[in-house]
């Protein structure tokens, strides 16, 4: 009898300990930070937001227009593309810049000691504002730092006044 009451009162210390200890680790417990949490705080704190950070809107025409012929940095190609950095004709007046838009270029050129015979083709397909921007992203790329071209001046050449 006194075996049982021993064995009674054991068990009950152990459930009675068991308990305590699960609401110990209970209180414990930490909750992983969710990688959605981390990333919001992320964006909260950084001072530059990812989507605040616009692309030049000329650099999309110039992929698309000219890419293939001056290269993704503007270098060209030796005696075939004339580069476009700032040794190249990109720093001139914009009437001209806007001009080879429209007309295209041949003959023989000079640019930055050398010579080119080759062709560009016109690109008065585009509108006086992809003009002004593909011409505003070259000067203000590869190295140079000129002036913006407006859609206004582009619309003045190309109307001839
Ligand atoms: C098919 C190839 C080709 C494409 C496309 C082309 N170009 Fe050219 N570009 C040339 C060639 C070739 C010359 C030199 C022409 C010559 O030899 O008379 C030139 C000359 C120039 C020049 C004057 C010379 C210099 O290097 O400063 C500028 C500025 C220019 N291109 C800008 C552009 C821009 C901006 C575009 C896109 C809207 C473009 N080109 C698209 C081939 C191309």
């Amino acid at each position: 009898m006194r075996r049982m009451i021993n064995q009674l009162i054991f068990s009950v210390l152990l459930i009675v300990i068991l308990i305590s200890c699960q609401n110990a680790s209970e209180n414990k417990k930490v909750e992983p930070i969710s990688t959605t949490q981390i990333s919001a705080d992320l964006t909260k704190n950084s001072p530059v937001q990812s989507t605040t950070v616009k692309e030049h809107p000329g650099k999309a025409v110039y992929e698309k227009e000219c890419l293939t012929c001056h290269q993704t940095d503007g270098s060209g190609v030796p005696n075939m593309h004339p580069p476009l950095g700032p040794e190249s004709w990109v720093g001139k007046d914009p009437k001209e810049l806007i001009a080879i838009m429209m007309k295209g270029l041949s003959g023989k050129i000079e640019v930055n000691g050398e010579v080119y015979k080759n062709f560009m083709p016109s690109h008065a397909k585009l509108s006086d504002e992809e003009i002004a921007d593909v011409l505003s992203y070259i000067r203000s790329s590869f190295g140079n730092n000129f002036g913006p071209v407006t859609a206004q001046m582009v619309s003045k050449i190309r109307s001839g006044r």
